[in-house]
């Protein structure tokens, strides 16, 4: 017995794969193995013989089978440590300049704005692209019969025949945003929603999808002042200049009371669009003061919290920001166009490096 004991556990320690060891396990403990054999021989014996040899044996196989689960492990492990020596990447050398993608202006434009936001105490909300004409509308203060909701060219979603609950919208603002924001968070608020929105309209600066980012601030004494320095600041900050000249024009939206539009100085030579100088004015966002039933319609009490809101064209924030004449360019998904107004992907905009350099 300690021969076979020697000759199979040296076997086992000099096997080289998991292929050997297998042979080794058939031949030594398999149900024909030399150990099986072995216990055959247990009937010739007399009674007291079998009562050593017998349990040496069950001993012996024991043995055996633990070398063998020790040596696969031990195989197993030889087999990663050699992956890992021979299949390594660099993950540290540069791309290949030819192969890079780059970041569309809307996606850096967004980032760049969520930076600015975040800065003045803004967390980020998304909402969903397909909307309940609650969300969309009712909750906003334009009921039913508001001319809104046909000027603003919804598109709606089908429904089945003989489902007679009003159709699903493709949202066509991101203030939706506003009325969950309230149901999630409670007030005090401050929140922006950036996203995709959806209108039937097609022009130089009209698509049927295009971008905005919606602002939200809730507190007990929020007034006028602080969304106009708010936008203010940010305007300053987007286009990294010290002044930027804005107009404030009286308008009205269902949803705030009382409203205003904000127009942004620029001018259009040969198809070149500059900001900051010459006759024309660009609308970049609508804003004003929340109306009470819309506060209302997030479940908080507009007799204790009031606040502004804002929704801002990302779009045409982009096409001012970096010069870009036509918005249908944006969603063309020309190459060409892509990598001379694409962004480096490994550039995070950030306040302290210089949002866009
Ligand atoms: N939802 C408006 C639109 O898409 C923009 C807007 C105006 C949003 C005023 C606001 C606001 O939050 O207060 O035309």
């Amino acid at each position: 017995m300690d021969d076979l004991k020697a000759k199979y556990l040296g076997q086992i320690a000099d096997a080289q794969d998991e292929d050997a060891l297998e042979a080794i396990r058939l031949a030594a403990v398999g149900k024909k193995g030399e150990v099986a054999l072995k216990m055959r021989e247990l009937g010739k014996m007399t009674p007291e013989e079998r009562q050593t040899v017998g349990p040496a044996l069950n001993a012996l196989k024991d043995e055996i089978n633990s070398a063998l689960v020790a040596k696969k492990a031990a195989l197993a492990d030889a087999a990663l440590d050699e992956r890992l020596r021979t299949e390594w990447l660099d993950v540290t050398l540069p791309t290949r300049p030819q192969r890079q993608g780059s970041l569309h202006p809307i996606s850096q434009a967004s980032e760049e704005l969520t930076a600015i936001f975040a800065e003045l105490g803004f967390s980020v909300a998304e909402g969903s692209r397909i909307e309940t004409d609650w969300y969309n509308f009712d909750a906003l203060n334009i009921p039913g019969h508001h001319p809104a909701r046909a000027e603003m060219d919804t598109f709606y979603m089908h429904r089945a025949e003989g489902d007679d609950r009003p159709p699903h919208v493709l949202r066509t603002h991101t203030s939706p945003v506003q009325i969950q924001s309230m149901e999630k968070m409670g007030a005090p608020l401050r929140v922006i929603c950036p996203g995709g929105v959806y209108r039937a309209d097609y022009d130089q600066t009209h698509t049927p999808m295009f971008h905005q980012v919606e602002g939200l601030a809730l507190d007990k004494d929020i007034s006028m002042a602080n969304l106009k320095w708010v936008l203010e600041e940010f305007v300053k900050s987007f286009f990294e200049v010290d002044d930027v000249e804005l107009r404030f024009r009286a308008s009205h939206f269902p949803f705030t009371e009382p409203s205003a539009e904000v127009d942004i100085r620029c001018s259009w030579d040969n198809g070149q669009l500059k900001i900051g100088e010459g006759d024309d004015w660009m609308e970049i966002l609508g804003s004003g003061m929340v109306h009470p039933k819309v506060i209302a319609a997030g479940g908080i009490d507009p007799d204790v919290y009031q606040g502004f809101a804002f929704g801002i064209g990302i779009d045409r924030l982009a096409m001012l920001k970096y010069g870009i004449p036509d918005l249908r360019a944006f969603f063309d998904s020309d190459l060409r166009w892509l990598r001379h107004y694409g962004f480096s992907c490994l550039d995070v905009p950030a306040l302290h490096g210089g949002l866009s350099r």
